[in-house]
């Protein structure tokens, strides 16, 4: 079966130029922050948002051992409000919605926060910047962010945006994702 986690950095890869700026809109571990540092090189950046000072706190000890940049900002705040922090436009973004793996469930992404994050994340695309946005339909918040998604996502100008998903269609319950590209 498809492995969403490797599949979605397959079709981000090629928006994350070196020296460019990229967002992390759910830090949680720290994963893609991570991958995102790696990629962007020492003349880019990385901001990440997580609400949990857990997850902020444990993205900071991993990107302190293991990033081979001083390339990152971690910011401890909801991701609707990345454009108060990041001023620069965007070549690359990622959301990887839900809860916080060994965390506390309760603490999830909600839809009231994630469409407006979503859209702002968009209005701060680079031309040829991307955004990636995973959804676990597999519990109740996650299955009804993706519909609120798909709706929005759905109007995007074709002028303005190429808008796909990748979802496996006989398992409804399994992980998916949008990747939102920017026109020219
Ligand atoms: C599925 S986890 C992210 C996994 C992460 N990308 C990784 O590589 O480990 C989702 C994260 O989103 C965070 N989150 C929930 N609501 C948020 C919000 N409004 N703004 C920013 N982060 C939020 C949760 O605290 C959780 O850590």
């Amino acid at each position: 079966m498809l492995n969403l986690r490797e599949t979605e950095k397959e079709f981000l890869e090629s928006h994350v130029i070196e020296g460019g700026t990229a967002v992390d809109f759910t830090m949680g571990n720290g994963n893609d922050t991570l991958w995102l540092s790696q990629k962007i090189g020492s003349t880019g950046h990385v901001y990440a948002f997580d609400i949990q000072p857990q997850a902020v706190a444990r993205t900071a000890e991993r990107m302190k051992a293991e990033a081979p940049f001083d390339n990152y900002t971690l910011i401890c705040d909801s991701h609707h409000k990345a454009a108060e922090y990041v001023k620069t436009p965007v070549c690359a973004g990622i959301f990887n919605l839900g809860f916080l793996p060994g965390g506390d469930k309760s603490v999830t992404t909600l839809r009231e926060t994630t469409l407006p994050a979503v859209e702002t994340a968009i209005s701060m695309l680079a031309p040829k910047g991307a955004l990636l946005i995973a959804v676990y339909p597999g519990h109740e918040e996650g299955r009804l962010e993706g519909e609120l998604l798909q709706k929005m996502i759905s109007t995007l100008s074709p002028k303005q945006f190429s808008a796909s998903c990748l979802r496996i269609v006989n398992a409804p319950d399994c992980p998916f994702f949008y990747l939102i590209e920017k026109n020219k």
